[in-house]
């Protein structure tokens, strides 16, 4: 994952066309992106199903980016290995899906991960106060997370400020759902670093202006 300072915009495959994922993947990645968000749903901790560690296996072969692995799935602990061996960089668990996260954490980072959590729009911050420390990244769920194209919800990004005040400055903070060029600088003012934006890229047909807009967007003041 890139070191901390810089502000990265990570698109999401889930509105991308997943006949086409390899090429998908390389047109942000010669438009410069340094990571790729993989959205992972089992249809039991969100209502939706998408991929699981075989497809990210053979989209190894055909990326070097920085694989950022979002599970949305219950018992994380028992697939992380699996998902590290298919080739992830970095792998977010949600909070709401384990009793022992700071546990999962030191497996992944075992594993030669780094490791993310994430917490859903309704989770108190609270909940991760103290695992949020031992982690690469925390992710602040700004839609409630199963499908893309959805609203962005303002009371969830508030989270970002409580989240970069316990994590400092080096532990990246991401926010997920309904990130585009508008909601950009509201996220970065809170003080997010890194902006998961599915439906704002791929729904579009030019990919690269739609990811150099909201690249633009990160660097434009709220008035
Ligand atoms: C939602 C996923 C997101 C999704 C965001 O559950 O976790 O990563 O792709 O999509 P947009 O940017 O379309 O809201
Ligand atoms: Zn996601």
């Amino acid at each position: 994952m890139p070191g901390p300072g810089t502000i990265e915009v990570v698109p999401s495959i889930l509105s991308a066309d997943f006949a086409r994922l390899a090429e998908e993947i390389a047109v942000v990645a010669s438009a410069g992106v340094q990571m790729i968000h993989l959205d992972v749903m089992d249809g039991h901790f969100v209502p939706n199903i998408t991929i699981g560690p075989p497809v990210i296996a053979k989209l190894r072969k055909h990326s070097d980016l920085v694989f950022d692995t979002h599970l949305m799935i219950s018992e994380p602990d028992r697939y992380a290995e699996a998902f590290v061996q298919a080739g992830a960089d970095n792998i977010t668990f949600h909070i709401e899906t384990t009793e022992e996260p700071g546990r999962l954490v030191d497996r992944i980072h075992a594993l030669g991960c780094t490791a993310g959590i994430t917490l859903n729009p309704e989770t108190p911050v609270e909940s991760i106060r103290k695992v949020a420390p031992l982690c690469d990244m925390v992710l602040v769920m700004t839609v409630r997370p199963g499908f893309g194209g959805q609203t962005f919800m303002d009371d969830a990004a508030r989270k970002v400020i409580a989240v970069r005040e316990i994590v400092g400055p080096n532990i990246r903070v991401e926010v997920d759902g309904g990130i585009d060029s508008e909601t950009t600088p509201i996220v970065v003012s809170y003080g997010a670093d890194t902006l998961v934006a599915g439906n704002a890229i791929f729904g579009k047909p030019d990919r690269r202006a739609a990811l150099a807009a909201i690249q633009a967007a990160c660097a434009q003041r709220l008035t």
